[in-house]
């Protein structure tokens, strides 16, 4: 969406704190020996006493409140009773969700515990590609320009970038013009960033993995190449300068 109106602002700041703070709260509460069931059951009750709806379960019918995906899963992993979260898993939360016609979403990805499995590079990479691609953005920017900064920064770490999933417009819906803000060059979009509009930028960065594909569970995204992950996202308002970063309070950066 493109903001015109100052009611505009004014419910794409309430909802964006809603996920922002539901998202902090859930990476709190994530413990050694819970499931994902119960760390979804929580985010899902924040959601509700706020009267926000889960976004993927309202657009998708997707069967969960949040997404919480797990070490070789990519993203939109099902919570379930069975999965027991463990040390050292490389776990990430994508909360997203509408509240009185607006939309946002964020997420994050991080280690649980003690960093047994040496996920914690792969996550500090993953943060700092997405703070350097949203600090390039303004108004009049092509977006595969930032699509390729994502990718040489990815590639001068030593990582490559998931190629089929990306930031989208945001804002009176999950999903929204331009729909594809690629993790690479993609000599196709000619679309530029546009002064005022909404956007969730996400990165997906990757050991090895370029392809993400759906499991038989029919959510599920695992890598082409097995590997591991790291997806960090943030709701942002496009301006002439530095965008204003809608869920900064998530806290993902810290
Ligand atoms: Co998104
Ligand atoms: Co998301």
């Amino acid at each position: 969406m493109s903001i015109t109106k100052e009611y505009e602002l004014t419910g794409m700041l309430k909802v964006s704190e809603v996920v922002a703070t539901t998202l902090k709260e859930m990476r709190n509460y994530a413990t050694p020996g819970m499931t994902t069931k119960q760390l979804d059951d929580f985010g899902g009750q924040m959601l509700r006493k706020v009267g926000a709806r889960s976004a993927p379960r309202e657009t998708y019918g997707f069967p969960g409140w949040t997404c919480i995906s797990v070490n070789n899963e990519i993203a939109h992993g099902i919570p379930s009773e069975k999965k027991k979260l463990k040390e050292g898993d490389l776990v990430n939360i994508d909360v997203s969700a509408e509240l009185n016609g607006f939309w946002a979403d964020n997420g994050g990805s991080f280690v649980l515990g003690p960093d047994i499995f040496n996920h914690q590079e792969l996550v500090e990479s993953s943060k700092r590609i997405l703070r350097k691609a949203i600090s390039n953005i303004r108004g009049g920017i092509q977006i595969s320009k930032i699509g390729q900064l994502i990718e040489s920064e990815a590639r001068k770490s030593g990582y490559r970038v998931i190629k089929n999933l990306t930031g989208h417009g945001i804002g009176r819906s999950l999903h929204e013009e331009p729909y594809e803000i690629a993790n690479f060059y993609d000599r196709f979009n000619r679309m530029r960033f546009k002064k005022n509009s909404v956007v969730a930028i996400e990165t997906f960065i990757s050991t090895s993995s370029t392809i993400a594909s759906t499991k038989s569970d029919g959510w599920t995204l695992i890598g082409n190449r097995g590997g591991f992950v790291a997806q960090h996202e943030h709701t942002i308002i496009v301006t002439d300068e530095n965008p204003i970063i809608l869920t900064g309070m998530n806290d993902i950066w810290n």
